[in-house]
Parts: structure tokens; C-alpha cells; sequence
């Protein structure tokens, strides 16, 4: 449901007009776009439905993922001579990925796979298996933290963040990448007056999230990196909230770099472990947090500050944070810093402590908001523009030129040093560096093939 005070505070994503809501969905009173709701959750993307598809398609990777994973795992067990505790293991990693199937689709039905019907290979091609931003399990593993085990965890970024906003008391409260939204909730729980907002892009954690606000339980497997035991491989969790969360509490599918909302909606603005993951600078991100807070409202940026971004100026240390957020129309911020637990499963070898920062700063003038976000330059996003020579294309073209040479050498007869002399007599390489370079391609190559024969 979305009640009249989140309605009031929207804004089309693509042209910042007013939305309505009717029913199960939304519209824009400008350019018309009408946006569904996925389980009740508006679902605000700039252009639903490529979004929505995107979303589904990853979806459906997933699914089409494990069951290769599957099949990879039966084809392991019909193997002869397997000892017993490895058949137990790979049984049990079986049984879990056929329940999780399950529990995906459970989850992400609102998001309707029906038309979409591609092989796995098709998804390796399309490099939709490993996308370059998130896939849909990506930080699937902070739902058993928010709702199952983190409790210590959870306790502890609240008060951090209740310590940035000391006597700030959040009438309009927003927060970004609120990922399982444990945090949201926590933070809703100790202002029940306020209108809380837990945005994020992510459908499978705010359709989880959803269903636990409501007071619903919902099993999910656990599959931690490094199991303490056999047991620990595959765990079935029953994750549930402590209560529900009841009506001021809103859920939000949308871009954090396009976020739809009017400006100066919030008085309070949470960026919980989001700032130095979004692909945007973070003067740019200030000047976009700046346009959605009303003045003197306070903006807390909670958890890592690892800038590392292939640009070097990009790199930036805390030092630097401070003084762009000063430049965008904030107060001075203020820092704590704290050691904590990250994602630390009892039933996982790996688990982290972090630095983190809680770095509060107060509005204290609009300055000019930037250009909408563009996520992808016209000449990809429309197929009738020339596709420009980029420098970093033109590195890439020369190497995989080379590398496709290269790779038409393998014939079955040829070994290392018969492909190396030929690229020495055709004068490409001299053959010492011909060797290295073609034995280090088939190196990659074999562990590739390896990887996906057990995946
Ligand atoms: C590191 S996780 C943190 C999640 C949550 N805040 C927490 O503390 O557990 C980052 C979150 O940001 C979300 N996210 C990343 N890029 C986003 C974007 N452009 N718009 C909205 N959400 C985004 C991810 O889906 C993920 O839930």
C-alpha cells in the first residue's frame, strides 16, 4: 500500500512531475509513465519496463544457475568410487538449491518470469551471469544477517546511527540502499511518528523485506562462503522481524541516482554502506542528497568509506569526503568512527570487522542539483548512433585481436612452442614472450572451463 503521506512526497523519475497512485498502480501526471507495484512495493525506475526486464532477466539467471549447479552436482554423484561424505555433502548442496529454487520463485513471483525462456549458455554470453553491476542474490546475504543471526550486529549500527543523529528528531526519514532494511525498520521502531522510506534497487531483498514487515516468516537458505561444518553448507533460516512494522513504514523499488522524489521531501536522510559503492562521484552524490533534503535537514552517511574507483581523483580519503560534503550545502560533518562485527554468520569461517564511519551533516543551503543520472551513453542505449572508438576500446580491440589469433592456433596438433614459433616467424612476438603470453591465455582458458564445469 502506499499511503497519501508517501504519495505526497514522489516525483516521477524521468521528469519530476507529480505521481498518482491508483490501485496496484502509479502514474505520472507529466509524461504519463505508468510504474507497477510489485507486492504492494511502487516500483519507480526511471524506465520500468527495461528495468523490470533487467531484474527479470537476472532473475532467471539465477534460477537457470543453480540448476546447472545441479546438474553438475548429479552428474558428481553418479561418479564411481565416491566416498560416502562427499556424496553426503553434495546430496545435501542439491537438496538446498532445488529448495532455494523454490524459495526465489516464491519470493520474486511479482516479477513474472513467464516469457523468458534462455539457456544458461545464453546467459554467459550475455554476461548476465556475473553483470558488471549487481545481480539479484548480490548482498542476498544481508537478509540472514538483518533477520536471522545479526542481532548483535543490527543493535550495534543502530546506535551508531542514532549517535549521528543526536537531538535530530526525523519527521520524513529516507533510506538509501536500505538493502533487507533491518536498519530502516530498527530506525522506524525508535521514531514510530516518523514517515519512514527504505529504498533500494534491489527487488529480491525489498520483496523479502516486505513480506517480514507484514509479520510474515520466510525460510531461505543460508550458503556461507567458508561452512564451519558440513551442516553449516546449506542451512535453512527461518528469518523473521520482532514485530511488524506496522503503516508509517514504506518500501521503495528505485535508483538511489535517480531516486523519485520531490525536492526537499526528507528532513532526514540515511546512506547506510551505499555512498562508495554507487558508480557516481560523491560531489555529485552530495549535490543529488542536498535536492531531496528540506533545510537544516540532516543527512547521515553510515558504514565503509572505501573509495576505489579506477580513477585516481576519485580515490578519495576521509579528509576530502568532508570538504565536498561542505561544499554542497551541509554543515561542517561531524565523524565518529567505530570498529564493528560485518557479516559475521555463526555459521561461516569469513566474516569481517570494519572501520566504519557515521559522518552527520546538516543542510544548510540548496545549491543547484546535478543533471538527471544517465547510466549509459546514446550510442548504446539507441542502435542507429556510430559506436565510438573509445581508448579504452581501442585497448581492448588490439588485445583480443591478438588473443583471437592466437587462439585460432590450437588445432590439436600444435604444442606452446610450435604456436610460438609461428607468431615469431609472422614477427608479432619474439618466442620467449610468445610462450609466456600463449601458455598464460590456455591457463586462463583451462581454469575457466574448470570453473564452469563445477559451477
Ligand atoms: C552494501 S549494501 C548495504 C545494504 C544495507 N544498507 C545494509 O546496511 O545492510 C548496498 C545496498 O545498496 C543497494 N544499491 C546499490 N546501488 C544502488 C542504486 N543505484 N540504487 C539503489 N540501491 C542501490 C544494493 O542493492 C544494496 O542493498
Amino acid at each position: 500500500m502506499t499511503s497519501p503521506d508517501l504519495q505526497a512526497l514522489l516525483a516521477c523519475p524521468r521528469c519530476d512531475n507529480r505521481i498518482t497512485v491508483e490501485g496496484d498502480s502509479l502514474q505520472c501526471t507529466g509524461c504519463k509513465t505508468g510504474f507497477p507495484k510489485l507486492d504492494g512495493i511502487p516500483f519507480l525506475f526511471a524506465d520500468p519496463a527495461t528495468s523490470l526486464d533487467a531484474w527479470r532477466i537476472r532473475y532467471h539467471a539465477r534460477i537457470r544457475e543453480l540448476e546447472h549447479e545441479n546438474r553438475a552436482l548429479e552428474a558428481a554423484l553418479a561418479q564411481a568410487d565416491l566416498p560416502q561424505p562427499a556424496s553426503q555433502r553434495m546430496q545435501l548442496v542439491h537438496a538446498a538449491n532445488a529448495a532455494h529454487i523454490g524459495e526465489l520463485n516464491s519470493i520474486l513471483a511479482p516479477l513474472d518470469t513467464a516469457s523468458l525462456t534462455a539457456s544458461h549458455e545464453t546467459y554467459l554470453a550475455l554476461r548476465t551471469r556475473l553483470p558488471g553491476d549487481q545481480g539479484i542474490s548480490t548482498y542476498y546475504a544481508n537478509l540472514h544477517r538483518d533477520w536471522c543471526w545479526g542481532d548483535a550486529e543490527n543493535e550495534e549500527s543502530l546506535r551508531l546511527v542514532l549517535e549521528g543523529l543526536g537531538d535530530h528528531e526525523p519527521r520524513n526519514m529516507l533510506v538509501l540502499g536500505a538493502g533487507g532494511s533491518r536498519l530502516a525498520y530498527d530506525l522506524h521502531r525508535s521514531f514510530p511518528a516518523a514517515l519512514t522510506v527504505a529504498s533500494d534497487f534491489n527487488p529480491l531483498l525489498l520483496l523479502a523485506a516486505a513480506r517480514l514487515l507484514r509479520g510474515e516468516s520466510v525460510t531461505l537458505h543460508e550458503f556461507p562462503i567458508a561452512p564451519r561444518s558440513m551442516q553449516d553448507i546449506a542451512r535453512e533460516q527461518v528469518l523473521r522481524a520482532p514485530a511488524a512494522a506496522g503503516e508509517n513504514l514504506s518500501l521503495l523499488l528505485a535508483s538511489a541516482l535517480r531516486a523519485p522524489f520531490k525536492n526537499a521531501a526528507f528532513d532526514t536522510l540515511i546512506t547506510p554502506w551505499l555512498v562508495d559503492i554507487l558508480p557516481e562521484s560523491l560531489s555529485l552524490q552530495a549535490r543529488r542528497w542536498n535536492r531531496l533534503l528540506a533545510e537544516d535537514g540532516c543527512w547521515i552517511w553510515f558504514g565503509s568509506h572505501a573509495f576505489r574507483s579506477a580513477q585516481p581523483r576519485e580515490r578519495i580519503s576521509l579528509e576530502e569526503s568532508l570538504a565536498i560534503i561542505e561544499a554542497s550545502g551541509f554543515s561542517r560533518p561531524e565523524v565518529v568512527e567505530a570498529e564493528i562485527p560485518y557479516m559475521v554468520s555463526p555459521f561461516d569461517r569469513l566474516g569481517r570487522s570494519e572501520r566504519v564511519v557515521v559522518i552527520s551533516a546538516r543542510k544548510i543551503k540548496s545549491i543547484k542539483a546535478p543533471a538527471r543520472h544517465v547510466a549509459l551513453p546514446d550510442w548504446l542505449v539507441r542502435s542507429d548512433q556510430p559506436v565510438p572508438v573509445t581508448p579504452a576500446f581501442q585497448t581492448e580491440i588490439m588485445s583480443k585481436r591478438i588473443l583471437a589469433h592466437m587462439m585460432s592456433l590450437i588445432d590439436g596438433q600444435r604444442s606452446i612452442d610450435d604456436m610460438a614459433q609461428i607468431l615469431e616467424d609472422q614477427r608479432l612476438m619474439i618466442r620467449e614472450e610468445a610462450v609466456t603470453s600463449i601458455r598464460a591465455m590456455l591457463i586462463r582458458m583451462y581454469e575457466d572451463g574448470q570453473q564452469q564445469a563445477g559451477s
